[in-house]
């Protein structure tokens, strides 16, 4: 009997050591695959980490402020513009925010390399 409540007891504290851990690391990575999915979608035209195979401009090592603002003047009609107005239309500020925050530190962060 004894050691079965001491059984419980050990594992509730270890279930719940656990999710102390993990918790704000699983809510992290949520926010984290929530941007670099949103942010995946512009790879098809502006390449792969935004480095542009072609002749569409790339946005690699661009700041966040930089793609922020290109992406609200896109969306607004402030910025001329023959794909990224109709493209961007679909975005709330705050995911405009989660994209431009995501392109601003690939650059130093994930790949390395300075500005
Ligand atoms: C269908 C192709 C396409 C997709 C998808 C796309 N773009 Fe673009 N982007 C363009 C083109 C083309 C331009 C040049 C402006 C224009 O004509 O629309 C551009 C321009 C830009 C510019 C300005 C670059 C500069 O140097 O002036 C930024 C910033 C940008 N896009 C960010 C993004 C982001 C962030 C996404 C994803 C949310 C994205 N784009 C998705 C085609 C695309």
């Amino acid at each position: 009997m004894k050691s079965c409540n001491l059984n419980k007891r050990l594992r509730s504290c270890l279930i719940g050591t656990a999710c102390a851990v993990l918790l704000p690391v699983i809510a992290q990575a949520d926010e984290l695959s929530r941007a670099a999915m949103l942010s995946y979608t512009c790879a098809g035209c502006h390449g792969t980490n935004g480095i542009s195979p072609g002749s569409i401009p790339s946005i690699y090592c661009k700041t966040a402020d930089t793609i922020e603002k290109a992406l609200k003047e896109y969306r607004d009609g402030t910025r001329f513009s023959t794909v990224m107005g109709r493209h961007v239309k679909g975005y709330t500020d705050d995911e405009i925010q989660l994209i431009a925050g995501f392109f601003g530190t690939y650059c130093n962060e994930k790949i390395g390399i300075k500005k």
